[in-house]
């Protein structure tokens, strides 16, 4: 068994990831691995943030964990949110307020393209390695269904007309951004536990 520590508490997050993972691979959040820390999040990139959190919680723990750091980009905004999709309407991370600024911006542009990017950090014996999944589609015009979290009501995947809020998690994962990282997060992983450096 490959143990992580997920250095999140983002519920959300981690049910996607928990289900993402195939057998043999088990995951703790920051409160299931009984650490209460809160990981700012000040840099200008999200791949920049995913290692601090990762850095930060293996020097806490000494134990081998990773960290994500997703984002929005919209194309006709400069790919703003960006790093700033947790933040994008109050420094409080707020779901509806978030996604309110987003189709204000967007009311007047033709443009509405747009694309998740995730990035993970996975720190092993103290060695980062960093994983890309990104997901492109659109933005509908207004919040369509209840499931999912953040910017899922508003964002409709390439190959599919529903909104991410639309669809169940297993319909989700089918294009995930979140999904596509943890794969080849995965192939490192079963890599390394065949060379027994895990
Ligand atoms: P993070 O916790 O700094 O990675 O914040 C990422 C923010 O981007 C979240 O608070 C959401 O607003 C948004 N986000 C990231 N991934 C997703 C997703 O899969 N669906 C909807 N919104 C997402």
């Amino acid at each position: 068994m490959i143990e992580l520590i997920f250095a999140t508490n983002n519920d959300n997050k981690v049910r996607e990831i928990r289900q993402a993972l195939p057998e043999g691979f088990s995951i703790v959040s920051l409160r299931e691995a009984g650490i209460f820390k809160e990981i700012p999040e000040p840099h200008p990139s999200l791949e920049a943030n995913a290692t601090e959190k990762s850095m930060v919680i293996y020097e806490l723990s000494g134990k081998n964990c990773f960290s994500e750091d997703s984002g929005l980009e919209a194309e006709a905004l400069d790919g703003a949110p960006g790093v700033r999709s947790a933040r994008f309407a109050d420094e409080e991370p707020e779901y509806t307020s978030n996604t309110d600024k987003l189709l204000a911006l967007l009311r007047d542009k033709g443009n509405r393209k747009a694309r998740f990017k995730t990035v993970i950090s996975l720190i092993i014996d103290g060695k980062e390695t960093l994983f890309e999944g990104l997901c492109s589609g659109t933005i509908a015009p207004a919040p369509l269904g209840t499931n999912g979290f953040g910017y899922d009501p508003v964002f409709i995947p390439e190959g599919s007309n529903k909104t991410f809020g639309q669809m169940t998690l297993e319909e989700k994962q089918e294009f995930s951004h979140r999904k596509k990282a943890v794969k080849k997060l995965v192939v490192y992983l079963t890599g390394l536990a065949g060379s027994k450096q895990v």
